[in-house]
């Protein structure tokens, strides 16, 4: 398999693989390496059924459905489908989810390895994912500030910190009372090792991160605020646009990503599978952090 870079200090992309088929255990620990070492992986020119897209998705880790079931996929429920389509005055799938930067499922105790989209439609303008690379942003902190946030833990919960208003475009994705009943607060390092290199990135420092533990509210949310900005300057980010037929997997341990909003008009439809990390040792410090007021969702 060859591999191109994309435009950016990370991200490749090959059109050497036909992921409908089986892959054999060689080709596959190939393709798996290089996603570790990219982050971001771009397979072209895939046309998949939900059982053939399910099937590969497994062979990076179990797949953990999105609690958002109301969209899950007809045939399987790993796949959430995120549409701006409906019919008959209903919608056919999650529209504008994710748009500002996060990591999938960080307010889960277990969180994402890795999330892939298949596109299967593309709007005429615009809905490109931003990646914002965490190994990097770690990397270009002062060393003061890596000595600052080396033993500090995050609490994380459902939703975007940075919005309250639910309905808005760029709040997390609404929950009923009962999906919301399902979700705890969850701890998670903001200097992570990746659980597959080793090496640290910055973790969720956006998005479902709401304060950190033993730190006062006001000083906790200027501090991620400060590492969100740092971490999402351009010099960090790549914005990747979607051709049909793409199978793009990022990972999750290491990138933050963001959603961009599109005209609701303009049709677009991509096929979404979250990927579990395995269980590891980091584990030992997701704790739920008991003094922690939930703000409203
Ligand atoms: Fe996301």
């Amino acid at each position: 398999m060859k591999f191109k870079p994309l435009s950016s200090g990370f991200g490749v992309e090959t059109s050497d693989v036909d992921i409908s088929r089986p892959l054999g255990d060689d080709a596959f620990a190939e393709l798996e390496r290089e996603f570790f070492q990219a982050q971001l992986l771009v397979l072209r020119g895939q046309s998949l059924t939900a059982a053939q897209y399910v099937a590969f998705a497994r062979r990076f880790g179990p797949p953990e459905p999105h609690v958002i079931d109301q969209f899950h996929h007809p045939e399987d429920s790993d796949i959430l489908i995120l549409s701006n389509r409906s019919k008959n005055g209903q919608p056919l799938g999650l529209a504008d989810a994710g748009s500002y930067f996060h990591t999938d499922y960080s307010y889960l105790q277990v969180p994402a390895r890795a999330t892939m989209l298949c596109s299967l439609e593309v709007p005429r303008v615009g809905g490109n994912t931003l990646f914002a690379d965490q190994y990097a942003a770690y990397d270009g902190l002062p060393d003061a500030m890596k000595r600052r946030i080396a033993p500090l833990v995050a609490i994380h919960h459902y939703g975007n910190r940075k919005v309250a208003d639910e309905m808005s475009r760029t709040a997390a994705s609404p929950l009923t009372d009962e999906q919301k009943a399902k979700m705890p607060l969850i701890t998670h390092p903001i200097v992570r090792p990746h659980p597959v290199t080793g090496r640290k990135a910055l973790y969720a420092v956006s998005g479902s991160s709401y304060g950190i533990v033993g730190m006062a509210e006001n000083e906790a949310l200027a501090l991620l605020d400060e590492l969100a900005a740092h971490a999402t300057q351009p010099k960090y980010l790549h914005s990747y646009p979607y051709l049909p037929d793409d199978v793009v997997i990022w990972d999750n341990a290491s990138l933050l990503h963001s959603a961009t909003l599109t005209d609701p008009d303009d049709p677009r439809t991509l096929w979404r599978i979250t990927i579990k990390e395995p269980s590891t040792k980091l584990d030992a410090l997701e704790v739920l952090a008991p003094t922690f007021a939930s703000p409203a969702m």
